[in-house]
């Protein structure tokens, strides 16, 4: 002899726990969806490049930055940070990492696209290494979540060079 409130309970009891059951299978499914963005990055024009009075080198650049970075929004997805840094060995640093560009990318909507800019940020070196000098352009992302933890990623480009001499 079940009354009416063992049988409600035995309901919410169920529904509950398939609440649960669901936000378990929807967070784990988050963790095995493996994005697949894409980047390209090209140098369209050296703007100019020079050795600044305290000896210094400053180079401007101008890029075409391309980016498909759709697959990284999930429905746990609040919004992508994104930024292109130019990464370079020195004698004195192995790794020389300055932010030339950067974005919040708010939807996937707006997560492929291309832009022509000039570096948003200045590429200047902490000395005067850079002529001729090799450098990758690496974009680089966080991805905020709704829920957990924040992750990021990147994608290196290589096979840049800066010219030999001032301009
Ligand atoms: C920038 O790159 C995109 C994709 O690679 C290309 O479609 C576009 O024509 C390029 N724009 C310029 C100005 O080179
Ligand atoms: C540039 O990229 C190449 C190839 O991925 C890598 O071997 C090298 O260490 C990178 N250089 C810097 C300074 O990160």
């Amino acid at each position: 002899m079940h009354s009416i409130g063992y049988r409600a309970n035995a309901l919410l009891t169920f529904g509950v726990t398939i609440l649960a059951l669901i936000c378990a299978i929807v967070s784990y499914s988050d963790n095995f969806n493996s994005p697949s963005p894409t980047s390209q990055v090209q140098v369209l024009n050296i703007n100019w490049f020079q050795k600044k009075p305290d000896g210094d080198d400053e180079v401007s650049l101008t890029l075409n930055i391309s980016a498909n970075l759709q697959s990284l929004f999930t429905w746990n997805t609040k919004q992508v940070f994104a930024f292109v840094a130019a990464e370079y060995e020195t004698p004195k640093n192995a790794l020389n990492q300055v932010s030339l560009w950067d974005s919040i990318i708010p939807s996937k909507e707006k997560a492929k696209f291309w832009i022509h800019i000039s570096n948003k940020y200045r590429f200047v070196d902490q000395g005067s290494n850079l002529r001729g000098k090799d450098f990758n352009l690496t974009l680089h992302w966080h991805v905020m979540p709704k829920i957990g933890k924040m992750s990021a990623d990147k994608i290196v480009m290589s096979g840049y060079r800066l010219p030999a001499d001032y301009r």
